[in-house]
């Protein structure tokens, strides 16, 4: 449908939304993984190629125990939950991030609903979980140097490194909750996407917001450097070279 290939979502707001309502903020993250079945749905109804959305940072360890133990039950319920709609629509399914440190159940769970993904063709899925993108950084370059020694890296080796390359870069950044920062979000692949910042909360984001969002965006004029569309066919028009310019007196 659009030209938005690659979406990638900061989830945030769930404590300030529950809070808001005189409720502990767990119950914001309750709520808030309800939406994440509802966008995934219309992303993949929009036919949007690739999904990443983030769930848990390398920094959100530093939360409340009883907090970070329900992040890891949510991921879990996620996984058991949408298993049978996952594979009967044919996405593909990945979480990015370290697992080391989560449950052993869960990484399980992960991995199996990975493998069993694997071949599908449909929307690529992303959880960017236990995820930090300077230690992605980090750890796709030791993954280089590891097989590579010696020789120096390039860009291409970087992207090629990382932790799900097929998603490519992101078209599009939205972060929900007010906040307009990258926080350790996909670094080395936000360049030149464009960011859209709402200040709905996550549990208040809907699908026909995230729809609007992907039409406003899609209109948006993508330069990457170069200059726009309409201001190269003027200057063809009137034959404007640089060299002209340079050579005239004033
Ligand atoms: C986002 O909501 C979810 C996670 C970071 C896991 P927050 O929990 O950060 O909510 P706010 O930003 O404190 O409202
Ligand atoms: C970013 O939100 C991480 C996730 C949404 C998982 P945070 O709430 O952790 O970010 P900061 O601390 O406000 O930058
Ligand atoms: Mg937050």
């Amino acid at each position: 449908m659009s030209k938005i290939g690659h979406v990638a979502i900061i989830m945030d707001g769930n404590g300030r939304w529950a809070q808001g309502r005189l409720r502990p903020r767990v119950w914001g993250h309750v709520r808030g993984a309800g939406v994440v079945s509802e966008i995934v749905k219309v992303a993949d109804d929009l036919g949007i190629s690739a999904l990443t959305l983030y769930a848990f940072s390398t920094e959100n360890w530093s939360r409340p125990v009883e907090e970070v133990s329900l992040l890891f039950k949510l991921l879990k319920k996620f996984l058991l939950k949408e298993r049978v709609r996952i594979l009967s629509n044919n996405i593909k399914f990945k979480v990015i991030g370290e697992l080391n440190g989560l449950p052993l159940e869960t990484v399980d769970l992960i991995q199996k609903m990975e493998e069993s993904t694997k071949h599908a063709s449909g929307l690529k899925l992303t959880f960017a979980f236990n995820y930090g993108a300077r230690s992605e950084i980090v750890r796709a370059v030791n993954r280089f140097i590891d097989s590579n020694q010696g020789e120096h890296i390039s860009e291409k080796d970087l992207d090629e490194h990382m932790y799900r390359p097929e998603t490519g870069d992101i078209d599009l950044l939205i972060r929900t909750g007010g906040e307009q920062r990258i926080s350790n979000f996909l670094l080395w692949q936000i360049a030149y996407s464009e960011l859209y910042f709402t200040p709905t909360k996550w549990p208040d984001f809907t699908s026909q917001e995230f729809t609007k969002i992907i039409e406003n965006v899609a209109g948006r004029e993508r330069r990457f450097g170069a200059i726009s569309n309409n201001a190269s066919a003027k200057n063809k028009e009137r034959k404007i070279g640089a060299s002209s310019l340079l050579n005239s007196k004033r």
